[in-house]
């Protein structure tokens, strides 16, 4: 893994922004696996001021998040849809038709997963970018996911349920299930990028990078990855 450290979250976003104008540069219609949470809100800033500025165009490419909470649709400003187009799709030129994720409030949820899966097979994702969660997840992919997984329904830990009741009025409206990727699926882009900030990631920094290769710390698989590049601020890259 190649790992870049920077000094704060505002240089991390506009090194990771470099990296995404390059991918949509050389490849206009370049395939995208995008992220939810904090950490990529600054990259997405980033992705907008340039596009407004006459930078890149988003026109022709694709888009497919990791996961969605399961029971929320774009109709909730809780929802990882509605998230997107709030820090990202509403304000670059991407086709919104063009941009995928599992539908929250899918009737059969398997097949949900099911068409999900097919969509991933066909299209194979350029640049997919990460948070990593404290206890180590990527995407949805608490400790102990099989590292052969693909989308599927997990119930999210209480570890992971307290760190994103954050952004909810209180715990009990925190949704206890979720859809993700596997990670089979993030492990087949061609290229990864993983973004963490804040001493809270520490551990779950170190256990990425210098850790077993274990089920325990999902993303620890990322080292078997044969182009994944870490940026973190020096907070989170204080236990390597
Ligand atoms: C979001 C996602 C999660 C987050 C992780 C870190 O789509 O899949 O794995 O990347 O929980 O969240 P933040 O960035 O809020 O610290």
């Amino acid at each position: 893994m190649n790992v870049i450290i920077v000094k704060n979250y505002d240089e991390m976003s506009k090194k990771a922004f470099e990296i995404m104008k390059a991918a949509v540069t050389e490849k206009k219609d370049a395939v995208l696996g995008l992220a939810t949470g904090s950490t990529p809100i600054g990259l997405y800033k980033e992705m907008i001021a340039d596009h407004k500025a006459g930078g890149a165009s988003y026109a022709d490419v694709k888009a497919f998040n990791l996961d969605e909470y399961m029971g929320l649709d774009y109709s909730s400003d809780q929802s990882y849809v509605y998230f997107m187009r709030e820090n990202l799709f509403d304000h670059i030129d991407i086709k919104l038709e063009n941009t995928n994720i599992e539908n929250g409030k899918a009737a059969d949820p398997e097949a949900e997963c099911a068409r999900y899966n097919a969509l991933l097979a066909e299209n194979t994702v350029d640049l997919q970018i990460l948070g990593i969660g404290s206890n180590g997840h990527i995407a949805f992919n608490e400790p102990g996911t099989s590292f052969d997984s693909v989308t599927h329904v997990v119930d999210l830990t209480e570890n992971t349920i307290k760190d994103n009741s954050r952004l909810f009025a209180s715990i009990d409206e925190v949704p206890r299930k979720a859809f993700t990727m596997g990670l089979s699926n993030i492990m087949a882009a061609k290229k990864i990028l993983v973004l963490a900030n804040g001493a809270n990631k520490a551990k779950a920094v170190y256990g990425m990078v210098r850790g077993e290769v274990t089920e325990n710390v999902p993303a620890s698989i990322l080292q078997n990855h044969a182009d994944c590049t870490l940026i973190c601020d020096e907070a989170a890259a204080s236990l390597l």
